[in-house]
């Protein structure tokens, strides 16, 4: 296995076949060259975990490993390729729920064993960096990125393809998980980020919140926004009064997206590179426009994922996969799942 993987790493075309299931997504897609995505297969469990109200583990396990082989299945179908036309497999081996990642660890050790293929670990952190790569074909590193996702609000410096510094991250809360408390607070479903958004469209940010300091310069902290939602609710609930769900979801998408635009638009100023968001909670439009109108008053460049790439994908996995195996990474049977990992881990 490991003579084949040196013969191929000067092959002009390499075809990574990705698979991806740290959380509440079984994604599988083909990716060449790191930037040309052949295919991407999303099944979303969204709907199982809806009636809980955040993602349940075991349940996420057991239907990764339903799901895992029909998701291959279907991406190599959708590219018109066989195995035999892959080079490597790329899976996501941390941070996540760490049964959801071994269901998608063991499932491409067994695919890469039988197929004679390498096998290439990737950081779930920076997949979701390298999704800009897929939608803004130009951009190569350095550049700043804020991930902000339902487990991450890490701003990352990329110095190069697999050269990150971490220069702040969330102290308590991550920005989706906060949508998420929050939306629940308001009676919205899971997940709560798209339903804060939607509701918010329609009210006014007439509700005064706090902008919770952390530590470090570029570190956020969320816990102090979520204590003051629930004080709201609480207050009106005690007092017998209706509180304005449109108004409070406007103040407080208003107040995240005000704490997490400015960290990312200073430090990219600062370090006189381009700007650029990922991850889930970076499909929401305000946070999206903001930050751009703050980067464009700096002059400094802003890029984002489309949407399809922002969410938990395979197609991310594939791009840094790629990179990973130009620089010759490679996991032997051994690999093993990480429920915490950082950047450059
Ligand atoms: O990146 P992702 O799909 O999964 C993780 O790696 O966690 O992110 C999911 C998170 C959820 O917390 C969800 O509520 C949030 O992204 N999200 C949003 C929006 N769409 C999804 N948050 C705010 N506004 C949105 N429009
Ligand atoms: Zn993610």
């Amino acid at each position: 296995m490991r003579r084949k993987a040196e013969a191929l790493r000067d092959k002009v075309s390499v075809r990574i076949l990705a698979l991806e299931t740290s959380c509440d997504e079984t994604a599988a897609a083909v990716v060449e060259n790191g930037r040309k995505v052949l295919s991407s297969v999303i099944f979303s469990q969204a709907d199982l975990h809806a009636l809980y109200g955040g993602v349940v583990p075991e349940i996420a396990s057991r239907a990764h490993v339903d799901a895992c082989d029909r998701v291959i299945d279907q991406a190599l179908r959708e590219a018109a390729l066989s195995i035999r036309d892959i080079d490597a497999c790329a899976v996501t081996y941390g941070a996540g729920l760490v049964g959801a990642l071994l269901t998608g660890v063991s499932c491409m050790k067994g695919f890469c064993y039988t197929a004679r293929l390498p096998l290439v670990p990737v950081n779930h952190i920076e997949g979701h960096v390298s999704a800009n790569y897929l939608s803004h074909p130009s951009l190569t590193p350095p550049f700043l990125c804020l991930v902000v996702s339902g487990g991450h609000s890490h701003l990352v410096r990329v110095n190069d393809y697999g050269d990150y510094a971490l220069l702040g991250q969330t102290v308590d809360d991550a920005a989706g998980e906060v949508f998420d408390k929050a939306a629940r607070l308001l009676g919205l479903p899971y997940p709560g980020g798209p339903e804060i958004s939607r509701l918010s469209e329609k009210g006014n940010p007439t509700y005064a919140l706090p902008d919770p300091h952390a530590g470090g310069e570029f570190d956020v902290s969320f816990s102090g926004l979520k204590t003051a939602v629930i004080n709201i609710v609480n207050s009106a609930k005690m007092k017998g009064e209706e509180i304005n769900k449109e108004d409070l979801a406007a103040s407080f998408e208003r107040r995240v997206v005000g704490i997490l635009s400015v960290r990312l638009a200073d430090a990219a100023a600062r370090h006189n590179v381009p700007a650029a968001l990922c991850g889930g909670v970076a499909m929401n439009r305000v946070l999206r426009n903001r930050t751009g109108e703050l980067c464009a008053k700096k002059n400094i460049t802003f890029y984002c994922p489309s949407d399809s790439l922002c969410g938990d994908n395979a197609a991310m996995i594939g791009c840094q996969g790629y990179y990973e195996y130009r620089a010759g990474v490679r996991a032997g049977m051994d690999l093993n799942a990480y429920a915490t990992m950082d950047v450059s881990d």
